[in-house]
């Protein structure tokens, strides 16, 4: 059990000799470690639910907690009971935690089944740096969520029926370059796109000759469906190698198209079961009244007042949208998958169609929950959104080569003495791990401003910090000429540095599950921040080598702990440790 965990036991005994029933209290880390480590506001919840005083509820409570060995309690404020505790308490669970492969992770997520959407960039359109947002948090959260025993189905589902295939196809008969095909695909589609999009603009015959290629691959012509197999084949092919690089892992890439077949059942069972109705020839989901028109997804407020604002699943001339590919997704991943949890990691803009897709699948009676796990824009340095210097989006791809190039360059001068294949390992690792880390060290709602010199900085909030501070302890383990057993040594702690050490240690296997909470993986990364800190304190203020024993056990099995969970931590957060740097 993790420190709060026992902590609330112990509560909720107290609680029960208090009051005289079974009652849950929550205990949270204390944000200032001068008010102790812990705390919980228990007494003054129930408190004003039983209309008693909360100080002295709190003093009673406190009468009864049970904390020998493991803490002291005081009341402060308003009827808050902090909890300090006990040096030999952490150093019992740094002792347990050196002999436990999941380093304290609790296995709340034993028996659930969370599919992950993520990533899903469109086909034959450029991976920008929005898409980066999405692969990272959603692959750290997919490696966090595996780690605390939820069953994790990884799923792409990439945009590969959108309407660009009209103008990709108009393309690909008119403009394709097949040299250019061949040399770079995603580059050649791209450009080709591009091209038509822009024509499509000064010509509106050609946005109707697009069209009518978008409504013959949609009506099963032969040709064009061949076209867009072979458009979706290389993206595919392209894609895969971008997610090697960024070392992401799909179990399924389940696109758009793979709904085709499902989509007008889907329409027919939402009209006969009423959940949606025709209008103006077009089938759409309105408001069911259910809740207040403020929260409801399918009213907005506009000039004139408030008016419907429907989801549509069936336009006027047949075709389907978005939504109603999202909802025979919704449906394919309960039924097939048994989804308790679907997660999507898709950017703010989309916010109002998730609302829409997971209130129409709660009155369809989809049970699972549904989370949009959304995110801002990246910025470029002058705070505008990221483009090139001629305009465009910029590319994933070139991103994290430069990303690569700039570790290398950063590697070069801190260790000229790495070469050849081992430097270039290494700059991969540090590159990739450094846009990794300064995308989830931050609260994925806010914008963020992307700033190379800020990710890649030594010293600083960075992967690369996080990186050297644990080839630093494992350099401590190079100089001993024996092999050290940790699992064996006993945890002494008697200075303040070391304390704090395993205090942080402890907290690992606390963080995991508040990152859940509310999908926050730089609440993770902030903890490791906070973790090499405290190393590279007590690293200056506490000898490991040179200590006598029983001191110089008990430090290095605290230098192992630590590197271990930041390899572990850095790991959740898919960034790697280099062996040296
Ligand atoms: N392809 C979409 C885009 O790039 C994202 C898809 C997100 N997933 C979903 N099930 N709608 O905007």
């Amino acid at each position: 059990m993790t420190i709060l965990q026992q902590l609330e036991a112990r509560l909720a005994a107290a609680l029960n000799t208090t009051l005289g029933e079974p009652v849950t209290a929550s205990v949270t880390a204390a944000a200032d470690l001068r008010f102790g480590d812990y705390q919980s506001n228990a007494a003054m919840v129930l408190a004003k639910q039983r209309g008693k005083n909360p100080r002295a509820l709190a003093q009673e409570i406190i009468g009864h907690l049970d904390l020998a060995g493991m803490a002291t309690a005081d009341i402060a404020g308003p009827g808050f009971i902090n909890f300090r505790i006990l040096p030999e308490a952490f150093a019992a669970r740094a002792k347990a935690l050196l002999n436990d492969e999941r380093l304290g992770a609790p296995d709340i997520g034993a028996g659930r089944t969370v599919v992950v959407d993520f990533s899903a960039p469109n086909v034959a359109k450029p991976m920008h740096v929005g898409h980066i947002r999405s692969t990272i948090i959603g692959d750290s959260l997919c490696r966090i969520a595996r780690f605390l025993g939820y069953k994790v189905i990884a799923d792409n589902h990439i945009g590969d029926w959108g309407t660009q295939f009209g103008m990709i196809l108009h393309g690909w008969k008119t403009l394709l370059n097949k040299a250019a095909l061949e040399a770079d695909p995603i580059a050649e589609l791209l450009r080709i796109y591009r091209e038509v999009n822009a024509a499509t603009k000064d010509d509106p015959a050609v946005l109707e000759t697009c069209k009518g290629e978008l409504v013959k691959l949609q009506a099963g012509d032969p040709e064009n469906l061949e076209i867009w197999q072979q458009c979706i084949d290389v993206s595919k092919r392209g894609l895969q190698r971008i997610y090697d690089t960024l070392d992401v892992k799909f179990d399924y890439w389940l696109g758009e198209s793979y709904y085709n077949d499902r989509l007008a059942g889907l329409v027919d069972e939402f009209l006969a079961k009423g959940i949606a109705r025709e209008s103006n020839g077009a089938v759409c989901i309105f408001s069911d009244g259910s809740c207040k028109r403020e929260d409801d997804p399918f009213m907005v407020h506009r000039e004139e007042g408030w008016t419907d604002n429907p989801a549509i699943i069936r336009k006027a001339d047949g075709g389907f949208l978005y939504a109603t590919t999202d909802l025979a997704t919704i449906r394919f991943r309960i039924d097939e998958w048994k989804a308790d949890q679907i997660w999507y990691v898709v950017g703010v803009p989309q916010q109002l169609h998730f609302r829409q897709i997971f209130a129409a699948a709660q009155r369809w009676g989809a049970a699972a929950d549904f989370r949009h796990v959304a995110f801002g824009s990246i910025l470029g340095e002058d705070r505008k959104l990221m483009k090139t210097r001629t305009g465009d989006n910029v590319q994933l791809t070139d991103v994290l080569t430069e990303a690569v190039e700039r570790a290398a360059k950063l590697i070069g001068e801190k260790n000229p003495d790495l070469k050849g294949e081992e430097a270039a390992e290494i700059a991969s690792i540090v590159g990739i791990g450094a846009v990794k880390f300064a995308e989830l060290s931050q609260n994925r709602l806010t914008d963020y401003v992307f700033a190379w010199d800020r990710m890649l900085a030594l010293q600083g909030d960075t992967a690369p910090y996080l990186q050297y501070s644990s080839v630093r302890v494992r350099s401590i383990f190079r100089k001993l000429d024996t092999a050290f057993d940790a699992a064996s040594a006993e945890i002494v702690l008697s200075e303040n540095e070391e304390i704090h050490l395993a205090r942080l240690h402890a907290r690992f296997g606390e963080v995991l599950p508040a990152v859940l909470e509310d999908f926050r993986p730089n609440l993770l990364a902030n903890y490791l921040l906070e973790l090499a800190r405290a190393f590279h304190s007590f690293f200056e203020a506490c000898p490991v080598l040179k200590s006598d024993e029983p001191a110089r056990s008990s430090r290095l099995a605290l230098c192992e702990l630590t590197g271990r969970i930041l390899a572990s931590g850095l790991g959740l957060l898919g960034i790697r440790c280099p062996e040296r740097m």
